[in-house]
């Protein structure tokens, strides 16, 4: 591994139903190292926002929310557990609705500086595998691996439909893929941190792939880069 004077971080970006969360829970399993899902903290961001009646647009008031919440991932990177105010919210941020929230208040620029240092904080021994849209281009433009996964609309829109009737719903398909599409939209075009690739990032596209496959080229590419 290379010596590093620091520890290290491999980033994981990609929009929804790329595969990026599995992936890179996985990965970071694998490697022993910490985990930040950074997804969540807006997600957990408009959620909070939506109990106190505070609107996604209203900038000043969520920077505040945003440096009082109460926010603890207990099980680190062995599950999704996540935690607020001492409450599990682990499903109540996983809905639509709280993705759509999410999306909103993401793109507004102060938002994102104040959750900043939040995310950076994540950055501990022996090393940190990051998850979002912006990790490799904003928050750690130093990381020592960076991976893109994409994967058509469709696909995603398939792979969604699939993890809300495990979860006992009935998705509608064209729904669901408009929505993906809307929040593609709005995440690669606000002007603060698109979704786009870093220019040194490794892009895998899982459209064909299943997780063992895409687990194994990502692997690979990780080791290589840690290895240069
Ligand atoms: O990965 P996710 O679906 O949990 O993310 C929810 C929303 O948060 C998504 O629409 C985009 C936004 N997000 C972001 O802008 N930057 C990140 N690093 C992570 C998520």
């Amino acid at each position: 591994m290379k010596k590093h004077q620091t520890i290290p971080v491999i980033t994981v970006d990609g929009p929804s139903g790329s595969g990026k969360g599995t992936i890179s829970r996985m990965l970071a399993r694998e490697l022993g190292f910490h985990f930040l899902d950074s997804g969540a903290l807006y997600r957990l961001l408009a959620y909070a926002a939506g109990q106190r009646g505070i609107a996604l647009d209203d900038e000043p008031a969520l920077v505040k929310l945003s440096a009082e919440l109460d926010i603890r991932f207990p099980a680190d990177d062995d599950s999704d557990l996540v935690v607020l105010g001492g409450q599990d919210v682990t499903s109540a941020i996983r809905t639509e609705q709280a993705g759509r929230g999410a999306s909103l208040v993401a793109a507004l620029p102060a938002v994102r500086q104040a959750l900043l240092e939040r995310q950076r904080d994540f950055r501990k021994a022996p090393g940190l595998v990051a998850d979002g849209r912006d990790m490799g281009t904003v928050v750690f433009p130093a990381a020592d691996a960076k991976i893109f996964l994409t994967a058509s609309a469709e696909e995603r829109a398939r792979r969604r439909c699939n993890q809300l009737k495990e979860l006992g719903l009935e998705p509608v398909f064209e729904d669901i893929l408009a929505d993906i599409k809307a929040r593609d939209e709005r995440d690669a075009n606000r002007p603060v941190a698109p979704l786009r690739p870093a220019p040194d990032a490794e892009r895998v596209d899982t459209s064909g792939l299943d997780i063992p496959a895409t687990i194994e080229r990502v692997r690979n590419l990780v080791k290589n880069h840690l290895n240069q």
